[in-house]
């Protein structure tokens, strides 16, 4: 097993900069290529090395399919990229049927990416511990853009809101793989431990869930024309080759606005009691049934009947083993259980076996909130009583993957958008579900019950799809590779 090479990693994808509560996601479109590489060479990029103290700041960069091309990198190697991220996130038809992205959620009403868009090639990540030392990190990248062959397309903002939760009031960020190969890892027995995941499932280069190396660019055997200077590193794969993909990432950017006050309205109009009062208990519970957590995090699987925040941390749980194979605690088709159904899977549910499929579909999370929060308790009571506004709000949803089909969209559509996930018959994801198009279902919601299961219907849409693009982010080697191309 190969021992992860920090020092040439991006610091975002094992570390996520929890502690740099404030971040600005940079869209920016290349003008002219000679100019933008010249940028390029003077950015600070953070490696993995380290964790950053909160007074630091960090600077990570990936590029879309299109910026590469931009760039000046030759077809020789760009053909090596997946075809999920030469496509691009709004490329094809196919991929909009698989990734749910219609109707609302269709490329022609997105702020930003798609063809209707101007071009995006670089997302630039900057990270702080407070808003002063962001605006000096903004200062210091941003301000040469014009004079640098780059147009600033869209600067986006986050925000981290209390208690680490999302807009809906729900905490989020609990459940993350561990890397087969990182320090956090080391010493455990990665074969029976149902979270430790392959690195190669998230950095290219290395060993995936099935022990082999996933596709990525590597320099034509033989041709020392493309790298003089022998700044790429040499593959793992005992090829002998130059790998452009080692310790690199495909990131998935989608801009995801939660429209709030119509999810706790939805919620508390099925949560009315006999006099047709709101039923506070009953509204949080059907709402963390959806979820598959508490609003303190707590998973439902082990604390079916009220929030417990002793538990709001927990992430050492399955469903079958633990005798909720029927959903009667978690609901089968709740937001976690379908993005991570853990020990679900067939061929046999219950079973070492069935985690280890599941580890071909994990992704590493790296998203941030944007907008204001509709109520800054948070609190559930407060969501439902708060008039609606018209502030956009939502979730930056970054995740890194290696195989994109295999990963993030296999998720995206057969979890999430598949009305007949594991024997359910016309429900999609209550939380990221695009609800029904062309006549397939979706827009119910069940919630398995020992004597009889209810269901709510007719679920509007709760999360919209505001812009996005798939983005590569390489090694720090491969970086400045890009950046010394001619
Ligand atoms: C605005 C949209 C979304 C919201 C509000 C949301 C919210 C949440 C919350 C509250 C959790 C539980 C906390 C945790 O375990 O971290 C969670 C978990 C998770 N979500 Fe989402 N999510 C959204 C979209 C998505 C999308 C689009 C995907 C994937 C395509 C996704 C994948 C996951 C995964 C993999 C987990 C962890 C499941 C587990 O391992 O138990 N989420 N999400």
């Amino acid at each position: 097993m190969s021992k992860l090479q920090l020092d040439d990693i991006q610091g975002v994808i094992p570390n996520g900069y929890g502690r740099l509560g404030f971040a600005n996601f940079v869209l920016l479109t290349v003008n002219d290529a000679d100019l933008a590489r010249q940028w390029l060479k003077t950015l600070p990029i953070r490696n993995a090395e380290s964790k950053p103290a909160a007074n630091e700041t960090c600077v990570n960069i990936a590029f879309s399919y299109s910026g590469l091309v931009e760039l000046g990198l030759p077809e020789s190697l760009l053909i090596g990229f997946a075809s999920e991220f030469r496509e691009g996130m709004a490329g094809t038809g196919h991929r909009a049927r698989i990734l749910g992205d219609y109707g609302p959620n269709a490329a022609e009403n997105w702020q930003w990416g798609g063809e209707h868009n101007p071009a995006v090639h670089i997302l630039l990540l900057l990270y702080a511990g407070d808003d002063k030392l962001l605006a000096r990190l903004k200062d210091d990248h941003l301000a040469v853009t014009g004079s640098s062959g780059l147009t600033i397309l869209k600067q986006l903002d986050t925000n981290r809101l209390p208690e680490h939760k999302e807009h809906f009031g729900f905490r989020d960020g609990i459940a993350q793989p561990a890397i087969t190969g990182s320090d956090s890892v080391s010493g455990s027995d990665s074969q029976h431990d149902g979270n430790i995941v392959a690195a190669g499932e998230f950095l290219l280069g290395y060993k995936n869930a099935y022990g082999q190396y996933t596709d990525r660019p590597l320099l034509p055997n033989g041709d020392p024309r493309l790298d003089p200077d022998n700044l790429l590193p040499t593959a793992l794969d005992g090829s002998a080759r130059r790998d452009l993909g080692l310790n690199g990432s495909y990131l998935v950017f989608r801009q995801l606005r939660q429209n709030v006050s119509e999810f706790w309205r939805y919620i508390a109009s099925h949560s009315q009691d006999a006099d047709e009062q709101v039923d506070l208990h009953g509204c949080v519970k059907l709402a963390a049934k959806m979820v598959g957590r508490w609003p303190s995090g707590a998973p439902l699987t082990k604390s079916p009947d009220i929030d417990n925040a002793a538990l709001s941390n927990d992430n050492d749980f399955v469903y079958h083993r633990s005798g909720d194979a029927n959903g009667f605690r978690c609901p089968v088709g709740a937001h976690i259980r379908r993005t991570n159904p853990r020990d679900s899977l067939e061929p046999q549910p219950g079973s070492d076996r069935s985690i280890e499929v599941g580890k071909r579909h994990r992704i590493l999370r790296r998203g941030r909130t944007y907008g204001p929060p509709l109520s800054l308790s948070l609190k559930p009571e407060d969501l439902i009583n708060t008039e609606p506004d018209n502030e956009e709000r939502g979730l930056q949803f970054l995740c890194f993957n290696t195989h994109i089909g295999r990963q993030f969209e296999f998720i995206q559509h057969t979890w999430i958008n598949n009305p007949k996930f594991d024997g359910l018959y016309e429900d999609d994801d209550p939380i990221a579900g695009s609800r029904g198009h062309h006549n397939v279902p979706g827009g119910t919601f069940t919630v398995q019950a020992e004597l009889v299961r209810t269901r709510v219907t007719n679920m509007p849409i709760f999360v919209e799809l505001k812009g996005g693009e798939y983005f590569f982010m390489p090694g720090i080697r491969a970086m400045r590779f890009i950046s010394s191309l001619t």
